[in-house]
């Protein structure tokens, strides 16, 4: 070959390399970096982390909410962190992470498996409190667990389910993830509730990865399988919208009784609509204040309240439509 063609290859060779590795570079930050807020917490009186389960979930975001508002009353820097999508290994990276950062306090949601056991006890020896919120790890050294009785939870939605449905009911279950203490328990206090009458059966369960297109496609395809469902009923805080379109898709038409979890707005609105029937409700917002009330008392105080369970009830459209409803409108 020519020696200057030759080198023109080379040099376009050159070229081209570094723009596909600058290109992999930029992409590998983007998707597996998460940014670490840099505080100055010096500044403040204690630095304390929430490790949610996943970062721009609605839900979490009300958890946040929560506990940034004390913790601006209190002189305390608070950091939120969580995976993109919710993945235990994930959390856990994080829970290790911060322990080595040393910060004054830890709010997590409780992970399964024995890793988080073990990664509590070492936060817990090195001087860290460590709370579970939302979900909790009995079996764990964390200082308290704030947050919905998960169990009883459940057991209102069987409950709702019974008081509101007559004859033979086949429901179908959307839960958020398998993986998940929290929608495990739930899961367990409904078929506690089920299990003493004959008349309803559970048809199947499928996960929604806690998103609404999850819920839609898990509900579509509990529909399409066991097309003898009458009920379905979503144990996460998307599950409900995301059951309502994934109804809609497969069957229009048939009267299902839904019963959904949470009490975010589009949730409320489909109540109000009359495409959901009842909702569990609980208060990620209180669940967030009184965790950092908790870390707070940590800090001072190594006993403290151990369980802190926060409202849970059932919420109808008679519910809404008055203001006896706690302010949920
Ligand atoms: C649960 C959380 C979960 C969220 C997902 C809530 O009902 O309490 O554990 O992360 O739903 O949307």
């Amino acid at each position: 070959m020519n020696p200057v063609l030759k080198q023109m290859v080379y040099i376009l060779s050159g070229v081209l390399f570094l723009f596909s590795f600058s290109g992999m570079l930029v992409y590998g930050y983007k998707t597996f970096y998460i940014a670490a807020e840099q505080p100055e917490t010096q500044d403040y009186a204690y630095h304390f982390v929430l490790i949610a389960e996943e970062k721009d979930n609605e839900y979490w975001r009300l958890v946040e909410k929560g506990a940034k508002e004390q913790a601006e009353e209190n002189d305390v820097y608070l950091e939120y962190v969580a995976p993109q999508k919710a993945d235990n290994d994930e959390m856990l990276v994080l829970l290790d992470r911060m322990i080595s950062a040393k910060v004054d306090g830890i709010m997590i949601q409780g992970v399964n498996g024995q890793r988080f056991v073990d990664l509590v006890h070492k936060g817990i020896e090195r001087g860290i409190p460590i709370i579970t919120v939302d979900t909790d790890v009995k079996s764990s050294e964390r200082k308290a667990y704030v947050g919905t009785d998960n169990y009883y939870a459940g057991q209102l939605m069987g409950q709702t389910l019974i008081k509101h449905t007559s004859e033979e009911q086949h429901v179908g279950i959307v839960t958020g993830r398998f993986d998940a203490i929290s929608q495990q328990e739930r899961i367990e206090g409904l078929k506690y509730a089920l299990e003493s009458v004959p008349r309803i059966h559970i048809a199947d369960i499928k996960e929604s990865n806690i998103t609404a297109v999850g819920a839609s496609q898990a509900a579509y395809d509990l529909i399409k399988q066991n097309p003898q469902i009458t009920a379905l009923a979503g144990t996460s805080a998307l599950d409900g919208p995301g059951i309502v379109e994934g109804l809609n898709e497969i069957a229009p038409n048939r009267n299902v009784f839904i019963t959904a979890f949470d009490i975010l707005p589009r949730t409320l609105e489909l109540i109000k609509q009359d495409h959901i029937d009842a909702t569990i409700a609980q208060y990620p917002e209180e669940i967030g204040h009184k965790a950092l009330n908790v870390m707070l008392k940590l800090q001072s105080n190594d006993l403290v309240e151990n369980e802190i369970f926060t409202e849970t009830r059932v919420i109808q459209k008679k519910d809404l439509q008055t203001d006896h409803s706690g302010g949920i409108q």
